[in-house]
């Protein structure tokens, strides 16, 4: 199979469309078998329960190609059991597990030339939602459906590559107190978006939001969880109802203790500890981990031990050893890598 002409090595995060796309159906109570097509465009009602109240729930994964030249998945399970959480918490039906897992290997299949190379830098981003396709005026649940998967060649999600960001707090929370709108798996996104537009005209690279009732606990950023590491080595991330379980986030967790000994706290982060940190930075499957080097607040600038120049030294192992197992080179645990046969 031929590659696609692509360069690779200067890809953003940007959509690039690819051939194929899966989609499925749901309509009656039921899902439809579903196939692969070409359009990537969607037609729905003016009245579609997506387009009045946002009933949407997305996920995001990657497919490597890793250094014997096997096209795998990362946990994509994960995301499967993940999609059925956040489906049912805006009141839409699961798409099943195994079928998630049967549209990603599809999906992946069909367009195994836009996956990037080994060593390209590069990855396939896979985009797996489902949305409301049926028409609803009063509030509440459409009764018709469509998951949809496409896949897009991505590089790094931030400019900057490995550089390390700075991040602002803004004034600007995601949600209301009560936790509203964004509880577990039902994030609303469109409610993060002018935080994160403030920070980038600000000249800020992201956004951090706080707890939004008390402004004092650490929670993550529009599309990504924390991670610090203390003075004397410990792996900290912030615990919080209402932030998305990262998967990246919990695969790090079990790579720190189990493959680098390190020790790991999950616990409520206060933002006046910051200080306190040597490390720290962004994970998820879009940041992988992008390191933060300066958290700048309205009346703290907060510079990390490790600085603007590099990535700290135990967020750089973490980040080899996470991306090591993805591309083949570690042996990855059992079940983590599933192999896409091409
Ligand atoms: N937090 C938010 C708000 C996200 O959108 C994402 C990305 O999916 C993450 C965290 C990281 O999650 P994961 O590691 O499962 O990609
Ligand atoms: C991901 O990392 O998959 C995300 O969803 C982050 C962002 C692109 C929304």
């Amino acid at each position: 199979m031929e590659k696609q002409n692509i360069d690779w090595g200067n890809l953003g995060f940007a959509y690039v469309p690819t051939t194929y796309r899966y989609v499925s159906n749901y309509k009656d109570g039921k899902w439809d078998d579903g196939a692969l097509i070409t359009d990537p465009n969607v037609t729905i009602n003016e009245c579609a329960g997506v387009l009045q109240y946002c009933q949407q729930v997305f996920e995001g994964l990657k497919a490597y190609t890793t250094k014997d030249g096997d096209i795998v998945t990362f946990r994509p399970y994960m995301n499967a059991e993940r999609m059925i959480d956040g489906a049912a918490r805006l009141e839409m039906p699961s798409f099943p597990k195994e079928r998630f897992l049967d549209a990603v290997d599809q999906v992946v299949r069909a367009n195994a030339d836009f996956v990037p190379p080994y060593g390209s830098g590069a990855t396939l981003y896979l985009r797996p939602y489902i949305f409301a396709s049926g028409p609803v005026i009063g509030v509440k649940p459409s009764k018709e459906y469509q998951f949809r998967l496409f896949v897009t060649p991505v590089g790094p999600y931030f400019k900057g590559g490995a550089k390390p960001i700075t991040i602002c707090v803004s004034e600007f929370d995601r949600s209301a107190p009560a936790g509203t709108g964004h509880i577990k798996a039902g994030l609303n996104y469109a409610m993060s978006l002018h935080a994160h537009e403030y920070a980038l005209t600000h000249g800020f690279d992201e956004n951090m939001f706080l707890d939004p009732a008390t402004h004092t606990f650490v929670e993550e950023t529009g599309g990504a969880n924390f991670l610090f590491i203390t003075k004397d080595g410990k792996v900290v991330t912030p615990k919080s109802d209402s932030i998305l379980p990262s998967i990246t986030r919990r695969s790090l967790v079990e790579v720190a203790e189990k493959y680098l000994g390190l020790t790991v706290e999950h616990r409520p982060v206060r933002f006046d500890e910051l200080e306190d940190f040597a490390e720290c930075g962004l994970c998820g499957t879009a940041a992988v981990i992008s390191p933060v080097g300066r958290v700048v607040a309205k009346d703290k600038v907060i510079t990390f031990p490790a600085g603007m120049e590099e990535m700290g030294p135990i967020t750089k192992k973490l980040y080899d050893t996470l991306t090591g197992i993805q591309q083949g080179l570690i042996e990855a645990p059992e079940g983590w890598i599933r192999k896409i046969d091409c």
